[in-house]
């Protein structure tokens, strides 16, 4: 039984008059990628404020059971300095959090951007700031790691290069709280997601167990010529179909929604 790193339990949280946070309930897992899914404004960032001490709940229990010095945050407000290179930038947060030196090599290396360490952060794309970031954000090998949103907004090359690098850190025992707008992304990479829709968990589960639980009583069946009928997944009525074709089958494909599709079913709202 794996231990759980974050507990929350009833949060609710008030800013001005308005209530953005109502009866969050849920906990993440040593070792496990957990997505916190919703549109804008639905209170992923708030959320992640007060996991890091950074805004206090109005009501509810909030337990993240790592030392501070054991946390990593990548945020839109982590900062570098833009008239320092690459190099000076990481040396700073190692020696903030007394790592040695040696890691830095290794880290930029890992984040592919070893050749670029003489560079000044205001020289740099978008997507290499991003990834000095999240080196940033990982110098010390913190054993809870907060990503809010790490790859809106960077091209497919890099956000793949940035996904390799969380299955990384989860292998070497990074316990990872992410957020994103983007369902394909947390299908791919999450162990477990939270939909958050106006400041409310909807559902919680792992991507698979969510697809089977909202999936279509239906199967796609492909024959060779690729022509293609959806069937309902009852065995008489595939074996009915089959006896009326004499086309060999290529294959049969259960219709699964996606995780886009389930939260528009959940919510009526699409993740924009
Ligand atoms: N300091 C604040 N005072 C008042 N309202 C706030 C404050 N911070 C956030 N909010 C409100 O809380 C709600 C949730 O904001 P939050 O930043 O958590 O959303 P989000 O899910 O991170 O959205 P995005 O995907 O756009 O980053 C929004 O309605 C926002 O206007
Ligand atoms: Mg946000």
């Amino acid at each position: 039984m794996k231990t759980d790193i974050i507990e929350t339990k009833n949060l609710e949280i008030s800013l001005g008059s308005k209530k953005i946070l109502d009866d969050i309930t849920f906990c993440v897992k040593e070792n496990e990628i957990f997505g916190f899914l919703g549109p804008s404004g639905a209170g992923k960032t708030t959320t992640i404020k007060i996991l890091t001490k950074q805004l206090q709940q109005s009501h509810g229990i909030c337990n993240v059971n790592v030392a501070i010095k054991d946390i990593g945050i990548l945020s839109d407000n982590s900062g570098v300095y833009e008239r320092l290179t690459v190099y000076r930038n990481i040396c700073f947060f190692a020696e903030l959090s007394k790592t040695d030196l040696k890691e830095v090599e290794k880290v930029l290396k890992q984040v592919k951007l070893w050749e670029d360490k003489d560079k000044k952060v205001k020289d740099l794309s978008k997507g290499m700031k991003q990834r000095l970031l999240l080196a940033c954000a990982v110098i010390h090998s913190p054993k809870l790691l907060f990503l809010d949103e790490p790859t809106a907004a960077l091209d497919p090359a890099t956000t793949e290069e940035i996904h390799k690098m969380l299955f990384e850190l989860r292998k070497n025992g990074t316990t990872i709280f992410l957020t994103t707008h983007n369902m394909e992304e947390a299908d791919e990479i999450c162990d477990r997601v939270a939909f958050l829709n106006k400041g409310k968990i909807v559902e919680i589960g792992k991507p698979s167990e969510l697809k089977f639980k909202y999936g279509k009583d239906t199967v796609k069946i492909t024959f060779e010529d690729h022509t293609e009928i959806i069937v309902n997944k009852e065995s008489e009525s595939i074996i009915n179909c089959l006896k009326d074709s004499s086309k060999k089958i290529l294959s049969i494909h259960s219709l699964e929604p996606n995780l886009a599709e389930i939260f528009l079913e959940l919510t009526g709202r699409e993740l924009k």
